[in-house]
């Protein structure tokens, strides 16, 4: 539920904080700063987490967390966030951020970028910064590849880093499932272990095009969605593996590892398989299982309307 107090100036917001999915997760080379350019599609789905951010008359930045395994001080990206936009706009102010988490972490699902990025949307509007969604991209950027997206929402690519997004045509689907195993992928090493050749940024930029080209046009109803990730997160995550052909096993139209894992999202052509589905998950008792649907950009947007 969305709640919004006014005292003279937005006191207090209740703001959902939603997890992300990839449609397509294309790796097209290393760079020479360590990172890698992606082509990526990223979808917005209906799991989230919430964000309650509230004004301090103070200068202090106060974040709590019901869940003792997520970090609530100064590596927790949240605060980070809060720190980097107070440092932008050179203004001293405080806040309160509570966050109620229920998007597995880590999972491959953004939940920290997601956490980011309604931060800075929320600060934005209790502090009365004004800053548009264009001024908040650099900042959002640089607190992680993932974030800039979750200033969008909807369905987008993601090139660059994953930090330049394009919205591209929407992908819906309502009957969906989402499957966490008990594993812990560290993003860095699934990197790693891909051993992506580093390419020159024409080389790069050619690769890209042709990728940009094909995933603007495409229709995800009826393309084989696909993750550069998943042979050697499988291969070292046979867990994860499992689940994804669980999940095959169990009727889904099409199956697929979210970032690099270890979550693994499924599309279900009827709303009957998925809930047998979901039954028959009930013996994996290590997994987490999420019922979930797309969010579009308009719905995004709307559940968000407070900050836009
Ligand atoms: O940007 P973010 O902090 O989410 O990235 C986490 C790690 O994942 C980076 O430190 C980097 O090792 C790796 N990464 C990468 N290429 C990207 C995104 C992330 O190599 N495009």
């Amino acid at each position: 539920m969305l709640a919004l107090i006014l005292k003279g100036m937005t006191a207090e917001l209740t703001l959902p904080s939603f997890a992300k999915i990839n449609l397509h997760l294309q790796v097209v080379g290393r760079r020479a700063d360590g990172f890698h350019d992606l082509c990526t599609v990223f979808q917005t789905i209906s799991l989230h987490d919430t964000l309650t951010i509230s004004h301090l008359e103070s200068e202090d930045i106060v974040m709590t967390c019901g869940d003792n395994r997520i970090p609530a001080g100064e590596q927790n990206l949240v605060v980070r966030a809060a720190m980097a936009l107070r440092q932008e706009c050179k203004v001293v102010c405080g806040a309160e951020i509570h966050l109620d988490k229920v998007i597995p972490a880590p999972g491959g699902l953004g939940g920290g970028s997601s956490n980011a990025a309604v931060a800075l949307l929320g600060l934005n509007k209790v502090w009365n910064l004004n800053l548009c969604v264009e001024e908040l991209h650099p900042l959002a950027s640089r607190l992680g590849s993932d974030v800039p997206f979750f200033l969008y929402g909807g369905t987008a690519l993601g090139m660059g880093r994953g930090e330049v997004v394009e919205p591209i045509p929407e992908f819906t689907a309502e009957s969906m499932l989402v499957v966490t195993p008990d594993v812990a992928v560290a993003t860095r090493d699934a990197f790693k272990r891909l051993n992506a050749a580093v390419l020159t940024k024409q080389e790069s930029k050619r690769k890209l095009q042709i990728c940009r080209f094909d995933l603007e046009s495409a229709d995800f109803n009826y393309t084989a969605f696909k993750n550069d990730f998943e042979t050697t997160v499988f291969a070292t995550y046979p867990e994860v593996d499992r689940v994804k052909n669980t999940l095959l096993d169990l009727g889904a139209r099409q199956a697929l590892l979210s970032g690099s894992g270890g979550s693994v999202f499924a599309v279900f052509e009827k709303e009957e398989t998925r809930q047998a589905a979901m039954k028959a998950l009930g013996n994996e008792a290590n997994w987490r299982k999420f019922a979930v649907a797309t969010i579009s950009r308009d719905e995004y947007r709307e559940a968000l309307k407070e900050v836009f």
